[in-house]
């Protein structure tokens, strides 16, 4: 006898999965989610596989004016790091939480755990930053997951007020595209599939 899926999961519909695709941040504008649409979408995203219910994730969000003064920051880090940097590279930085009204940061939470390993709790946070980009878009919005420079600087990353023990999974950038995003050719799966057989 088999056991039925929710209701709700019976569907056999992929549709939404397979229209999946990432809006650049740039082509990102307001409006973005109201709260309770944002909550809808968080509560989705929080739905992924997480071994040991050890909950290795949390989500921060910038929006309205901390955009524009995290790119003050980052425009300051990047001067400190090379001082020399070009006018492009430095309004670069200064735009680069400014486009999409909303970006989530998902914080992985790791530090020492005698069983589950680090690897397998921040997969769990890539997870819900896969979560999210997917609710995003069934909620009609665009999203795209980026990381770039600013994940990986330890002087940004306690400025967002990270612990020594948490990292950046991904700044999940949503807001309202402005054109309809290019498709880019996908992989054949079964190109990518083979059998394993017992030697
Ligand atoms: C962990 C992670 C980090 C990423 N960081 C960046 C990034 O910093 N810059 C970028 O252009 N794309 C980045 N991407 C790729 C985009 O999220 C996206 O996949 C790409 O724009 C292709 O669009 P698609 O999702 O429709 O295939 C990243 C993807 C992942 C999984």
């Amino acid at each position: 006898m088999t056991v039925p899926l929710p209701a709700e999961a019976a569907a056999d519909d992929l549709s939404c999965l397979n229209a999946r695709r990432s809006v650049p941040a740039r082509q990102l504008q307001a409006p973005g989610p109201d709260d309770a649409t944002l909550e809808r979408m968080l509560r989705a995203a929080v739905r992924v596989p997480d071994h040991g219910k050890r909950l290795p994730w949390r989500f921060l969000r910038i929006a309205g004016d901390a955009r524009l003064a995290l790119g003050e920051a980052l425009v300051a880090r990047a001067l400190q790091h090379d001082p020399g940097a070009g006018a492009a590279m430095i309004d670069k930085d200064r735009q680069r939480f400014a486009h999409a009204p909303l970006v989530i940061a998902v914080i992985a939470k790791l530090g020492a755990d005698g069983k589950i390993p680090e690897s397998e709790r921040f997969s769990s946070a890539s997870c819900v930053c896969f979560a999210l980009l997917q609710a995003a878009q069934a909620c009609g919005f665009g999203a795209q997951w980026l990381t770039g420079w600013p994940a990986y600087d330890q002087t940004i990353l306690r400025l967002l007020g990270l612990g020594p023990d948490e990292r950046i999974a991904g700044f999940i950038h949503i807001g309202t595209p402005k054109l309809e995003a290019p498709e880019r050719e996908r992989p054949d799966p079964l190109a990518l599939l083979t059998d394993w057989a017992p030697t």
